[in-house]
């Protein structure tokens, strides 16, 4: 037997925007934009992402619910398909999360679920490059997260699945 130990988590967490960069503030104030036009009437949950890609074009998603409950999707992976299907190859620089609603006033930062830290490590993977994460609730704390992967240390690897030519 061997214990193998995999990297820890390690998180940036900031009690003011004003800690962040301009552009950091700019991405997190576009996904708060995003998050209030998110279409969440089964949960009232709202999600907003806003992703910076290398050729400087903002990227926004947000949750679009529906009422066949699982065909709706969470913010993360509308923002990331988004940019898959406009900008294929363009490089992911950094993405921001906001969450909450006056029925969730979530005060403290929204991490993405499993699914999603799954797609977008797809995107880091393939692009050779860390995607840095910012997330945030309604207010309050701010966590700064650098690599999709470390989110993800024991992530679905398949070598067996080839990719093909896309
Ligand atoms: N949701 C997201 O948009 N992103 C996540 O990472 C987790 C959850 C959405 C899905 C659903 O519309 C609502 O939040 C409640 O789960």
């Amino acid at each position: 037997m061997e214990k193998i130990i995999l990297p820890a988590l390690e998180v940036e967490a900031f009690d003011e925007l004003s800690e962040l960069s301009v552009d950091e503030q700019m991405l997190l104030a576009q996904a708060t934009e995003a998050m209030q036009r998110a279409y969440a009437p089964y949960s009232g949950f709202r999600v907003g992402a806003a992703i910076v890609l290398e050729n400087g074009v903002i990227v926004q998603g947000n949750n679009q619910e529906n009422m066949a409950y699982p065909s709706g999707l969470c913010a993360e992976r509308v923002a990331f398909f988004h940019a898959g299907a406009m900008y294929p190859g363009e490089r992911i620089h950094k993405l921001a999360i906001t969450a909450g609603s006056d029925q969730f006033p979530s005060e403290r930062p929204i991490a993405p679920c499993g699914a999603c830290r799954q797609s977008m490590l797809e995107y880091e993977l393939n692009q050779g490059q860390p995607i840095t994460l910012l997330m945030r609730g309604l207010k309050g704390r701010i966590y700064r997260i650098k690599g999709i992967q470390s989110l993800l240390p024991l992530y679905f690897n398949e070598e067996g699945l080839k990719k093909g030519s896309y």
